[in-house]
């Protein structure tokens, strides 16, 4: 009896964990890279700390400037935080290709790298850039760019080149950035409304901040939490639906907009299936379906299929990303989920012009396109019926708990 549930339950955590492991099919493998070099150990143990490995692992036509061990005891020996350690190592990710034999090549012997510092958002002005000088005698400068001209660190070799994928090469010493070794915020110390404001989702903070749904966002920060907010121009349009929802309707679809879970855009990329949103409350389901296509992630409601455009904060446990279109609950929209399945054209669409943009849907009323096909209705509900049955649902506390007791049962054999 007792084996049974420990059976039970082991393959429960098993199927639990390996849903939630990403699958890791990366081109690249920063910590194996430069697990062959014990001069980088530090390095590369605080790439993982600071989880900037899994980031440089998952992009590509990147270079890594890695300093020894010598170089990260100077870094160390200023007691920064881990959130500070992230934006200085960050800055020496260049978004671009380099390998020994284009650093010597550099057009007019000077180039501006973007970093990961610059494209999360954390670098203020053009810090978060670095250049790259031809020096004399065949040498190679780095330097942040805001460094007043002087060369902070040179070229010293060429680790591993897998073109045109990722560069690891060696540079002198650690790049000097005031600005990166600033104390960073905790993410659960950002002011979230401030954060969304800053980076293209102003509409939907503001509404947000006028609504009890606030507090509900800012209570699951700590525990984990994944935000996808509507930019302005799509939230902008749909105000005068969000205008006719009654307080709690309100309410809902802005909870609909929050997972109570932290999820990485990659996770998100390898975790496909059936989601429980912040407004999932017993029988009310408010769940949608993530779901990739190709390189983009999409979000799936019965009624609308969003994409996400831009990464706000990808860092554990707070997670934003900005979507091109408001998240639709059936729960809130009932009129305008499209037709059932039986896709028989109904006659009366033809006074409307039924080829006019599917993906988009009129007053709430109006039955959407009737005459949509299942196969070209990218918003229909094919796609959700038949991940109903395949995927896990998952839910912050409640999910945490299953697997805990799920757990306990197991160490009690
Ligand atoms: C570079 O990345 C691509 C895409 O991830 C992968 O298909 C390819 O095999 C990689 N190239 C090398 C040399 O590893
Ligand atoms: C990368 O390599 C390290 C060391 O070999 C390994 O522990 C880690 O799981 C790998 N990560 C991924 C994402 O494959
Ligand atoms: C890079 O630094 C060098 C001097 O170290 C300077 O001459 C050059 O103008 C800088 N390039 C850019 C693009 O800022
Ligand atoms: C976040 O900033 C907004 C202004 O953008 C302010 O109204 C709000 O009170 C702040 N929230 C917290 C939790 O500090
Ligand atoms: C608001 O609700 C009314 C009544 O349900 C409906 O007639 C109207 O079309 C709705 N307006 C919008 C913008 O959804
Ligand atoms: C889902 O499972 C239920 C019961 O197990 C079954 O009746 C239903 O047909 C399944 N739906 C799909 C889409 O497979």
């Amino acid at each position: 009896m007792q084996l049974r549930h420990a059976a039970a339950a082991a393959a429960v955590v098993l199927s639990l964990s390996l849903f939630l492991l990403p699958s890791t099919t990366n081109a690249h493998n920063i910590t194996r890279i430069l697990a062959k070099y014990p001069e980088f150990s530090t390095f590369s143990h605080y790439l993982t700390v600071t989880q900037l490995a899994p980031e440089i692992n998952r992009r590509e036509t990147i270079t890594v400037c890695a300093v020894d061990n010598a170089g990260m005891a100077d870094l160390l020996s200023k007691h920064l935080t881990i959130g500070a350690i992230k934006n200085v190592l960050s800055l020496h990710v260049l978004l671009d290709y380099f390998d020994a034999k284009k650093l010597h090549q550099i057009t007019d012997g000077t180039a501006l790298a973007a970093t990961i510092f610059q494209a999360t958002g954390s670098a203020p002005g053009s810090t978060g850039f670095v250049n790259i000088t031809d020096l004399k005698g065949g040498k190679v400068g780095f330097s942040p760019q805001d460094n007043g001209g002087g060369v902070s660190a040179t070229f010293v070799k060429t680790v591993q080149a897998i073109p045109y994928n990722i560069s690891v090469i060696q540079i002198s010493a650690i790049l000097p950035s005031p600005e990166a070794e600033a104390p960073a915020p905790g993410p659960s110390e950002m002011n979230l409304t401030a954060l969304m404001s800053a980076h293209g989702c102003k509409v939907f903070a503001e509404t947000l901040l006028a609504n009890p749904a606030e507090q509900t966002f800012e209570s699951n920060v700590q525990s984990g939490l994944t935000v996808f907010c509507p930019g302005d121009d799509a939230m902008k349009s749909f105000m005068p639906k969000f205008k006719n929802l009654s307080a709690d309707g309100k309410q809902s679809l802005l909870e609909y907009h929050g997972m109570p879970i932290y999820q990485s855009l990659s996770g998100l990329r390898s975790s496909n299936g059936l989601t429980n949103s912040l407004a999932t409350d017993g029988a009310k389901k408010y769940d949608f379906t993530v779901q990739n296509d190709g390189t983009d992630v999409t979000i799936k409601t019965k009624i609308v299929t969003a994409k996400i455009v831009n990464t706000l904060i990808d860092e554990q446990p707070l997670a934003i990303y900005e979507l091109d279109k408001v998240l639709m609950p059936k729960e809130l929209f009932k009129s305008a989920l499209p037709p059932s399945p039986a896709p028989a054209p109904a006659p009366e669409a033809d006074a409307e012009s039924p080829k006019k943009a599917p993906k988009k849907h009129k007053s709430p009323p109006a039955p959407a396109a009737p005459s949509d096909s299942p196969a070209d209705a990218p918003d229909g509900d094919v796609a959700d019926q038949t991940a109903d049955n395949a995927s896990v649902r998952f839910n912050g506390g409640r999910f945490g708990a299953v697997i805990l007791s799920l757990w306990f049962v197991f160490l009690q054999m």
